[in-house]
This record gives structure tokens, C-alpha cells and sequence, in this order.
């Protein structure tokens, strides 16, 4: 039987600095932790993500980078890269914030889920509101609408912004499935090649794995049409355990 089973989650949002790499390198290193077979995909000229898969430890769960934002001269390159894209578990994209010549429309294309962090400032969700809009607006979109969700990123302690962000999506038909705490080991782990999920970042608060459990359990709940083995002997049980979890922005 041949099903396409490589499920494809865009992380973006036209506001910059709001998360996109760092959700998307951690989710990278998380899927390669279950032991599934991962695609990175770096569509941004800032090379934020390929820098941090070139800090990689090769010891660590591997993931593979396709760099799309170099025109690849090789052909043996590209045809590895659209191998890679066709054959994984999963293809985790980091998109830029500035789409330039990459047409907005052509990247919302085969996606399968749309994370879209935000950071909780007045700036940045009037900004995400405003982009939001215009994805859900899409042509492209409306013509295959598939799951979004918000991921609320650098949440401090009693932050006002994070009540006002969470006013926000209490308006919109967006759920927002995480709340990341601001901490400086995600600076850490975008220097090391590492993610939240990767054995050797063990310093982690309850709650900060369960956030990263919650978006996952997410994803696995609305990804689950098509049943994702890990390619290597990984817990399987893990997305069971995972799609435990729940969260909401009310808590
Ligand atoms: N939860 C967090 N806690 C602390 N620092 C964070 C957190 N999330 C992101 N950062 C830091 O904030 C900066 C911007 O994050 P990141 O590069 O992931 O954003 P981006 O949306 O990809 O930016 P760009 O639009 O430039 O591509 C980085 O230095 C990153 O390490
Ligand atoms: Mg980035």
C-alpha cells in the first residue's frame, strides 16, 4: 500500500522574533527523539536553523536540513533533498518572517498543520493578528483549510501581555495549545544544536515539558488521521502518552 504518510507542520508568522526557529528546531529534535525520521527545512535566508543543525552533536537523535533557501547547483543535492522531503515522518518547516519571492500562498501548499507563535507584547499581537488574518484568509488556505494553533512564546511570570494575548485567541477560532516560559536555555540549546526534548537538557521544570507535550499532543490529535510509525524501534507509545496532556489558555 502506498499511503503518503510525511507530515508536513510550517512554523511562521510575518512578525520576526517571535519563535518560529526555536519551536521548529525543538520540535525537529522532539520527533527525532520519538524516533521518527526528520526533515528540518530552513526557508529563511537568515540560516537560523541550519546554523543550529550545523552545532548538532552527531551523537544526538539525527535529523536531516534541507536548506531551501540556497538554490542548490548540484543535482545530486537536490534530488537527496527531494528524497529526504518524500521518504521522513515528518517535515518541520522554518519559514522567514520577510517572504520575499517566496510566495506566501506556495509555502501554506501540502502543509498538513500551522504553528504560529507569538510573543505577548501589544506590538506583537496586534502584528500576529493582522497575519492571522491573512492566513486564514488565504485562497490557498480556504481552499484546504488544515489545523492552526498558537503557541504563546517568552511567557513571564504575571505578564499582562500573556492575559491580553490570551483575550486575543479567546476571540479568534485559533486554539493556543502552549505557553513557553522565557528561559535562557532555549539561547542555550540555539547554540548547541539541542532541543528540549534531547537527553542531554534534563534541567527542565515540570510544566516546561508538559507545554512541549501539549503542542505535541496536539499535533498528534489532529495529525492522527494517517497512523506515523517511528522508522527506528522508537517508544511508540510516546504519542499515546503525549496526546494525554492537555492544555488550554484558560488554564
Ligand atoms: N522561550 C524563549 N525563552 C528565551 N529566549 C527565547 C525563547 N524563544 C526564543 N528565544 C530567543 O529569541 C530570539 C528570537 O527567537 P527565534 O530566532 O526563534 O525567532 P524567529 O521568529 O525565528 O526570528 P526571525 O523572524 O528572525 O527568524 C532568539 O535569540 C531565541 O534564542
Ligand atoms: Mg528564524
Amino acid at each position: 500500500m502506498n499511503v503518503r504518510h510525511t507530515k508536513q507542520i510550517l512554523v511562521v508568522n510575518g512578525k520576526g522574533g517571535c519563535g518560529k526557529t526555536t519551536i521548529a528546531t525543538n520540535l525537529a529534535a522532539a520527533y527525532a527523539c520519538r524516533g521518527h525520521s526528520v526533515v528540518l527545512k530552513d526557508q529563511d535566508h537568515q540560516a537560523s536553523s541550519s546554523h543550529w543543525h550545523a552545532q548538532r552533536n552527531p551523537g544526538l537523535p539525527a535529523i536531516t536540513l534541507v536548506e531551501s533557501h540556497q538554490r542548490s547547483a548540484m543535482y545530486e543535492t537536490r534530488a537527496f533533498q527531494t528524497r529526504s522531503l518524500v521518504t521522513s515522518d515528518y517535515v518541520i518547516i522554518d519559514s522567514p518572517s520577510v517572504f520575499g519571492d517566496l510566495h506566501f500562498g506556495e509555502l501554506l501548499k501540502n502543509m498538513d498543520a500551522i504553528i504560529v507563535p507569538i510573543l505577548p507584547s501589544p506590538f506583537d499581537i496586534r502584528a500576529s493578528s493582522r497575519f492571522l488574518a491573512e492566513l486564514l484568509t488565504h485562497r490557498n488556505y480556504r481552499a484546504r483549510p488544515i489545523p492552526v494553533c498558537v503557541v504563546a512564546n517568552r511567557v513571564t511570570q504575571n505578564s499582562s501581555g500573556h492575559e491580553k494575548l490570551k483575550h486575543f485567541l479567546k476571540c479568534l477560532d485559533v486554539p493556543g495549545v502552549a505557553t513557553l516560559h522565557d528561559m535562557a536555555l532555549y539561547t542555550n540549546m540555539a547554540e548547541q544544536g539541542t532541543g528540549i526534548m534531547d537527553s542531554c537538557n534534563k534541567n527542565l521544570g515540570e510544566q516546561d515539558i508538559a507545554q512541549w507535550q501539549a503542542l505535541l499532543g496536539w499535533l498528534d490529535s489532529q495529525l492522527s488521521d494517517q497512523q506515523i510509525s517511528p522508522a527506528s524501534k522508537g517508544p511508540k507509545s510516546a504519542s499515546r502518552r503525549d496526546s494525554a496532556f492537555k492544555f488550554t489558555v484558560k488554564a
